[in-house]
């Protein structure tokens, strides 16, 4: 980054899970490490960009040169605190794994069996972060991730067009890349574009995406 691509903009990077509490011990998330954000905040911060990093509960060591870490929970967190972290902000690039759903109610008290009975958890939907960004009027350059198993660029373009996003990578996940692993392959789409990044290892998959956000961000925004 001889040329500091992103130098003085503001960006704000999800990653890792989110967990929705069942009860004191139990909770529903998912396979996000957030190894993959976190790589993108550090490409971010080379490109010369100020960076703020929301995390979901994960256990890695905050990138030198962060200028600010906010640590939550469960989605509603992670969506209060983007939310904030945003405002002022010229680029959202949300590579968090966020529940779509939690449950209706936390149990106050650890959850007992009862005589092999099924038990049913009730689901609320969380809010979409991403779309409530778009949803305003004044709003960052909005980059989301989509992790597919089947089908990437049909689901992924229509994520691109539902959530209102300026960019979407997506990624495939299985055989090693995704969630957890150390490489991952993107294929970045755009209103009326594409470009592939072949299987890397994350750190340098990140740096990639950092270049085509900021050239796409100049294209657009100026
Ligand atoms: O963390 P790692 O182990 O390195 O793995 C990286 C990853 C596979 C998690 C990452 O590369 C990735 O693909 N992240 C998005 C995973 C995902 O679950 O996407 P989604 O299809 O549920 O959501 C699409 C987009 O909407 C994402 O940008 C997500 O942050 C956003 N979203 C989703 C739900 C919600 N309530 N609010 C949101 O903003």
């Amino acid at each position: 980054f001889g040329e500091q691509a992103l130098r003085g903009k503001k960006v704000v990077v999800s990653a890792g899970p989110t967990y929705e509490d069942i009860d004191p011990v139990r909770f529903i998330g998912n396979r996000s490490s957030g190894r993959m954000g976190f790589a993108v905040a550090e490409a971010a911060v080379e490109a010369g960009a100020q960076v703020t990093l929301v995390a979901g509960p994960v256990s890695l060591a905050t990138p030198a040169g962060i200028a600010k870490r906010v640590d939550v929970r469960s989605a509603a967190q992670m969506h209060a605190a983007v939310s904030e972290a945003v405002q002022g902000a010229d680029i959202y690039i949300g590579s968090a794994a966020v529940g779509d759903y939690r449950p209706n109610t936390v149990a106050a008290h650890k959850l007992k069996k009862h005589d092999g009975a099924d038990l049913t958890l009730q689901l609320a939907e969380n809010p979409d972060i991403l779309a409530s960004l778009s949803a305003k009027q004044l709003h960052p350059f909005l980059v989301g991730f989509a992790a597919e198993t089947q089908n990437v660029e049909t689901y992924a373009r229509d994520k691109l067009q539902r959530k209102g996003l300026d960019m979407i990578a997506a990624n495939q996940v299985g055989e090693g890349l995704g969630f957890e692993t150390a490489d991952n392959a993107i294929t970045l789409y755009w209103a009326d574009g594409s470009q592939e990044l072949p299987r890397a290892d994350k750190a340098a998959l990140a740096r990639q995406l950092i270049e085509c956000i900021a050239s796409r961000y100049k294209a657009v925004r100026g």
